[in-house]
């Protein structure tokens, strides 16, 4: 691999953003603050809901505008056109990436607004079904389980609003995920299940995931031996897909296909008949609010000047740390622990997306790209990884995002939660002077100091927003899904294709038929002929 990781010199604003690096060597965040009164007002924003704090960032009123200069120079206005209105954006697969139309309606009455209305019409009907008990298993009693056979993002999305709006949930069903080809995964939730009661949605876009059609056959399989007649296959299973054909060959029902069009990629699918399972768990006038909530997120995405805008600011900071400071990593931490999923969401988001080397002009790039997205829930994570965050060589700008009500009592003990999170973004800022410990206790040796002095200085946003409620949740989301889009649009890729994970899936294809073919397995590397020969002991 031959990447620099280096600045964005296709810019003219470039070399004025090398200069502002060279600035900031003498500064710090505290010596910004000191500088400039007033920051948490500067550099504060409000949307759909959700207050971004971007002031604790290596930011002056200079360095930020030249950071929307950036975002201008790289014609961010007109892509947000071009996302919106439906163009075939996603050039490598000749598709629109329309993801936005799913929530906010279009002014035109276009066949694209025609397929959302039917589509949302369908997941309605069924939800109330299964909601009113109307729809029965093959002993004529309702469903009480629904069962989610899907992988990425016919999973992540669903599993990360679900767990997110568990105080929205009905009580009356039970909602279970089989997600990897493992095959505990299958055999755990077969435990739980009843197969008189039990509707499965197999949620695969392409219909063709291996993961999802081999835990499919198992359930289908396991049914028919629990006793569910053949006639009776529609009545337990549905699919969310775009090949009709496939599923129906499955034993799909055809009138059971909720279709997915394909200018929904499977990262962005959740506000899609991909989210049916969420709308039968927590109801459709409730799924109706997470739309809403998204939307509200693209009506300011689209018309809020860039420097006012929240996805737009906080790409050009990702894009700030990565490019020109060499930060690798980027860190979400929600103080909620109903929020551990979204992590795991936003990686597939950021990273399928903007996890690439060519750009849009087929040439390899000659700067770093998305960052590895990790995280996990405060404080949770306080007593794990924030000493690196704290203390360790390498720069890593975090979101916090802290909802500051909660669903849950006692109401004390999330005031501390929430002080928490506040503490953790001013300790990473002000950090810990020698001075301070030796005032704190002068006894101390000098050496053991030092191990005690946090630097400081290390960057991070805050978004807070009042409660977590499905209107919040669809912005927040939204909120990313924008950002990674700007993101995509200044590092000049292809942010809706992932061409990338088809090579690992075509060569486990060749050595699962290795097995019983030497011809194949002696065309393969020595390290896996000898891998495969240590698995083949065990059988
Ligand atoms: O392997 C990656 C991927 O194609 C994702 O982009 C997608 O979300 C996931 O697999 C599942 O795909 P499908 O819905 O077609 O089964």
């Amino acid at each position: 691999m031959t990447f620099q990781t280096s600045e964005l010199t296709q810019y003219e604003i470039n070399t004025q953003l090398l200069l502002d690096k060279a600035y900031l060597e003498n500064q710090t965040l505290n010596t910004l603050f000191e500088k400039e009164s007033l920051r948490f007002n500067r550099y504060t924003r409000y949307a759909a809901n959700l207050c971004l704090d971007f002031s604790k960032n290596w930011i002056n009123p200079d360095i930020f505008e030249h950071l929307i200069q950036l975002a201008k120079e790289a014609k961010v206005e007109s892509a947000i056109d071009d996302l919106l209105n439906g163009q075939p954006i996603n050039f490598t697969e000749s598709r629109a990436a329309l993801h936005t139309a799913l929530r906010t309606p279009l002014n035109t009455k276009s066949s694209i607004q025609e397929t959302v209305t039917h589509m949302q019409h369908r997941m309605k009907h069924l939800t109330h079904q299964v909601r009113e008990k109307t729809w029965l298993g093959f002993s004529n009693k309702p469903i009480q389980h629904i069962v989610n056979i899907g992988i990425g993002g016919s999973y992540l999305g669903i599993k990360a609003a679900l767990d997110a709006l568990k105080p929205y949930q009905s009580p009356d069903l039970s909602l279970h995920f089989v997600v990897n080809i493992d095959p505990q995964d299958w055999a755990c939730v077969q435990k739980l299940i009843d197969p008189e009661t039990t509707l499965f949605i197999i949620a695969s876009k392409s219909f063709s995931t291996l993961e999802t059609l081999k835990n499919a056959e198992l359930a289908k399989t396991w049914m028919l031996e629990q006793g569910m007649p053949s006639h009776a296959v529609s009545q337990h299973f549905v699919a969310i897909s775009n090949q009709d054909e496939k599923a129906i060959q499955f034993g799909i029902d055809r009138t059971n296909i909720f279709s997915i069009p394909d200018w929904v990629g499977g990262r962005y699918s959740l506000w899609s008949t991909m989210g049916l399972m969420i709308a039968l768990s927590i109801g459709y006038d409730s799924f109706e609010k997470l739309l809403q909530g998204a939307s509200e997120m693209d009506q300011h995405f689209k018309k809020t000047p860039l420097s006012d805008n929240m996805p737009v600011i906080l790409a050009v900071l990702g894009i700030w740390y990565h490019n020109y400071f060499q930060a690798e990593s980027y860190a979400v931490l929600p103080y909620d622990s109903s929020l551990s999923m979204f992590v795991d969401h936003l990686q597939q988001m950021d990273m399928e997306s903007n996890g690439k080397s060519i750009s849009k002009q087929h040439q390899p790039l000659t700067y770093h790209t998305a960052p590895i997205i990790w995280g996990g829930v405060g404080t949770n994570g306080q007593h794990a990884y924030h000493q690196l965050l704290h203390q360790g060589t390498r720069l890593v700008p975090v979101d916090f995002i802290v909802p500051l009500t909660s669903h849950y009592e006692p109401k004390c003990q999330h005031t501390h939660l929430v002080m928490h999170a506040f503490a953790q973004s001013q300790a990473l800022m002000q950090g810990r002077s020698r001075q301070q410990l030796q005032t704190q206790n002068p006894k101390q040796s000098d050496a053991v100091i030092l191990h005690k002095i946090v630097p400081g200085n290390r960057p991070s946003n805050t978004i807070t927003f009042e409660k977590l409620t499905p209107e919040t949740l669809g912005a927040l989301i939204a909120l990313y899904e924008h950002k990674v889009f700007v993101q995509g649009v200044i590092w000049n890729i292809n942010s809706f294709d992932q061409w990338g994970v088809e090579l690992g899936k075509q060569l486990s294809d060749i050595l699962y038929q290795s097995l019983s073919n030497p011809d194949i397995l002696k065309d393969q590397d020595e390290s896996t002929v000898g891998l495969i020969n240590q698995f083949k002991k065990t059988d």
